[in-house]
């Protein structure tokens, strides 16, 4: 009598083991490590460093472009344009207010989704001159082709 309880104990133990371990490795698979960072997206103006977006240099060569999304516009600052020196290595972070958004910037490996809620970040060094487009590869609305930014490598 008692070993058909410990039987049964053993049972729903490794029932409630395989469960969390798949329950855990579907969410893991289904979350980039660079999405489990998370931001209330109705207070990014007071949130940093969403309050000040832009770009900001923090190594001989080494940037960090803060860039806050909405339908239709990504802020990236006073200019739209973004200049860096050749060679730079540019670290995006990013958010949306609104609705998701796409962020690539062509030519480059940069791409990425912003979601509301989370912050997103993608890295790429720019060795060629020219100028790079920044755009929303995600529909968002009315205004989806509007939405741009450049950032320009000289
Ligand atoms: Cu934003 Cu499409």
């Amino acid at each position: 009598k008692y070993e058909k309880i410990w039987l049964l104990f053993g049972i729903i133990s490794l029932l409630a083991f395989t469960v969390t371990i798949g329950v855990s490795a579907f969410y893991m698979g289904n979350q980039p490590p660079s999405c489990l960072v998370t931001v209330d997206p109705t207070k990014l103006d007071t949130t940093a460093p969403f309050d000040q977006p832009g770009l900001k240099q923090v190594g001989e060569k080494d940037y960090e472009l803060v860039i806050v999304a909405s339908a239709f516009n990504y802020d990236v600052g006073p200019e739209k344009v973004i200049q860096v020196p050749v060679g730079s290595k540019i670290n995006f972070i990013g958010t949306t207010k609104d609705v998701i958004h796409g962020f690539e910037v062509a030519g480059t490996n940069a791409n990425m989704m912003l979601e509301p809620g989370y912050i997103n970040t993608v890295e790429t060094t720019f060795n060629k001159p020219g100028k790079y487009t920044i755009v929303c590869n995600e529909y968002c609305g009315l205004g989806h082709h509007l939405m741009f930014a450049t950032v320009e490598v000289v």
